[in-house]
């Protein structure tokens, strides 16, 4: 078992410095970081839409630290409250029958007390299911666009497939860093699997996936079905899971590719973002040098020789990455496709490079409550894994 420690609260100094921050550094940095992103796509022909909100994300994860973020914004499970709550009103005023059948608050309390599974559409209808690990580089909770994503292309693509068919998400809350480092979140999210295994879901109607360093983690619960970690309850799969997908994933310590200098100013994360985030999931935690230093891969599948992910097929025979053009992480991703598809000749990889797309696109649609390209392009791939085949 792990230790979670938890930081201290914010002590009055603290707050002062952080009410300072966000009443006088953080607007001025916000609006030069908005007007450059915003002039680099101009000047690149890129449709302005959510680069302003690009600026926004840069200068939260760029000029607060973890315990600030996590002092300003709700947790996990609250936001998921707040989230059904407001959802649920909205489907009783546009009488929608389809989410009235299918929404509630359902929430189910994993072993360690830490960590959760928050369920999006009736897991007892549902004949199709999705495990959902959300990105925020290990720092920041689940957000509004994340649920929203998992309603719009997952829950509902249920409504275009054949009559009884229905689909449920089983969102993970799981520790944030600093509380939690590197392996804390990985023996949770093996956690959260076994308990869906556990309560009849069969991994051919069950995906697993999610963003950023919700990406991270899917790598790494991918690596831990393949090559139990030591301090992690294995998990036997009796047969392949009907897919895996990766939504820019964070996939590798290295902040020098091309991609990085390419749009370290236009993208959401800029290479000290990614170092930082680094920092929290990784410093200082002894096991993983050693780890590495023997080629494992549970913490880093990209940055080990590619034979770590061979044998995916095992595990499952569809994969999706999707990054986007104008992102840092664009290269990792594209690597994590290729190594997967180069070593595994009997998996599908559908990789994404979207040329208009930053970092994290669907959540940014998920946000403005918008079924845009991404969110049609991750439907399209999850009925095709659910009912194509
Ligand atoms: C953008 O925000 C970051 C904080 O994330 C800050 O360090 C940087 O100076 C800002 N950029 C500009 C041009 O102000
Ligand atoms: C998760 O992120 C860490 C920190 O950047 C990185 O070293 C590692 O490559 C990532 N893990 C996986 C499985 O990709």
């Amino acid at each position: 078992m792990y230790t979670i420690n938890r930081p201290p609260p914010l002590s009055a100094w603290e707050k002062v410095g952080l009410f300072f921050r966000l009443a006088f550094i953080a607007p001025l940095q916000a609006i030069l970081n908005v007007s450059r992103c915003l002039c680099i796509a101009a000047i690149r022909g890129l449709p302005l839409r959510f680069y302003a909100q690009c600026g926004i994300a840069r200068v939260i994860h760029g000029s607060f630290s973890a315990r600030q973020i996590q002092y300003f914004s709700p947790s996990t499970s609250s936001r998921y409250k707040t989230w059904m709550a407001t959802r649920l009103a909205h489907a009783r005023t546009t009488n929608d029958k389809f989410l009235l059948k299918r929404l509630r608050y359902d929430v189910e309390g994993l072993p360690d007390g830490e960590s959760s599974i928050l369920w999006i559409g009736n897991r007892r209808r549902a004949t199709k299911f999705v495990y959902f690990l959300h990105g925020g580089a290990y720092v920041v909770s689940l957000n509004g666009g994340h649920l929203e994503w998992c309603l719009r292309a997952y829950v509902q693509a249920a409504a275009a497939a054949k009559d009884g068919e229905d689909v449920a998400v089983a969102v993970l809350e799981y520790t944030l860093c600093p509380a939690g480092q590197y392996p804390v979140q990985l023996s949770q999210a093996a956690a959260g699997l076994a308990h869906l295994l556990r309560s009849g879901i069969s991994p051919r109607n069950l995906v697993i996936g999610g963003d950023s360093a919700g990406g991270n983690l899917t790598a790494q619960l991918l690596g831990h079905i393949l090559h139990p970690h030591p301090d992690v309850k294995a998990i036997g799969l009796d047969g392949p899971l009907a897919g895996a997908f990766a939504v820019s994933p964070w996939v590798s310590g290295h902040t020098d590719t091309r991609s990085f200098v390419e749009n370290e100013y236009i993208d959401m994360l800029s290479p000290y973002i990614v170092r930082n985030s680094c920092n929290y999931l990784l410093e200082g935690v002894e096991q993983y040098a050693a780890e590495r230093s023997k080629g494992h891969g549970w913490a880093m599948a990209v940055d080990v020789d590619g034979g770590w992910l061979e044998g995916l097929e095992t595990v499952t025979r569809e994969v999706y990455v999707t990054v986007g053009g104008q992102e840092v992480l664009r290269d990792q991703g594209i690597t994590f496709a290729e190594t997967i598809r180069t070593r595994n000749p009997r998996v599908s990889v559908r990789l994404e490079i979207m040329e208009n797309e930053a970092h994290d696109w669907i959540m940014l649609e998920g946000m403005a409550h918008w079924d845009g390209d991404a969110t049609k392009r991750m439907r399209a791939w999850v009925s095709d894994v659910f009912w194509n085949q």
